[in-house]
């Protein structure tokens, strides 16, 4: 049971998602390093989540894991608590015949609108670093689940950690921070029964870095080199997949 006050709590970056929607894809997404990681990191989601299953992403934001999961399955439900994201995200179903399939729902990813079990995988991507406590939406995440089904999740590595707290991408108006490590996500996934089983890990330096000092200097940095720093097979960033035991 998710008591009020958590619930409050789990809203909070909601109302500052509302404010940015317009701009979101254009600020996170509209330069050349933050292009190519968003290619990344959705070729990272297409190859984890199992094919044909009934997939729901939580935190959607303007949907760029619904859009491109939506091939692959059977049907995709987007989740967000902000309305404007959702918007944002509904806007683009008829960009593609697959975008057709997924369904837009408002709600709080700690205090999920479905009933247990009822899908195959869950992604949430850039979620969980807005909250300082997972566990509501672990917990949640979890109970809709089937058994044998995925959750994943993006954590960072402690030196990312170390640069965030010095360094901001400017461009992006991001709500609060929190760094959730592995060893701390797979504690919570443990105790929701969730047994961390693939970890792919991206991008060797810290994108606000490479944003700052890379990104502005096509001549002297051609986007193939940019694609090999953010495409690196070790990295700072990673994605990990939990299976639910039970
Ligand atoms: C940084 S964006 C990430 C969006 C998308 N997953 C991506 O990677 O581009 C975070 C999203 O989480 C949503 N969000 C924040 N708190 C939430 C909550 N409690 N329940 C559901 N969504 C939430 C925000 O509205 C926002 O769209
Ligand atoms: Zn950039």
């Amino acid at each position: 049971m998710v008591s009020a006050a958590a619930l409050t709590r789990s809203l909070r970056p909601t109302k500052h998602y509302d404010l940015i929607a317009a701009v979101y894809d254009s600020q996170r997404f509209g330069c050349r390093c933050g292009s190519i990681l968003n290619d990344v990191e959705q070729a990272i989601a297409r190859r984890l989540v199992a094919r044909h299953g009934k997939v729901l992403d939580v935190g959607t934001g303007t949907g760029r894991f619904a859009a491109t999961l939506a091939g692959g399955s059977s049907s995709i439900v987007a989740l967000d608590s902000s309305s404007r994201m959702i918007s944002i995200s509904a806007a683009k179903r008829e960009q593609s015949e697959p975008a057709k399939r997924i369904s837009y729902v408002i709600g709080d990813g700690a205090s999920l609108p479905f009933s247990s079990g009822s899908f195959d995988a869950v992604i949430s991507v850039k979620l969980l670093s807005h909250v300082s406590d997972i566990d509501p939406f672990v917990s949640e995440m979890a109970r809709v689940l089937r058994r044998g089904g995925q959750i994943i999740i993006d954590t960072s590595n402690p030196l990312a950690r170390a640069y965030g707290h010095s360094s901001r991408r400017p461009a992006i108006q991001s709500y609060e921070d929190h760094f959730h490590t592995l060893p701390e996500v797979g504690r919570v996934f443990q105790k929701h029964s969730v047994e961390v089983s693939r970890r792919v890990t991206y991008s060797a330096l810290p994108i606000s870095l490479v944003h700052l000092a890379l990104c502005p200097h096509p001549k002297v940095i051609p986007s193939s080199l940019l694609k090999l720093v953010i495409g690196a097979k070790r990295g700072l960033l990673a994605f990990v997949e939990g299976i639910k035991l039970k």
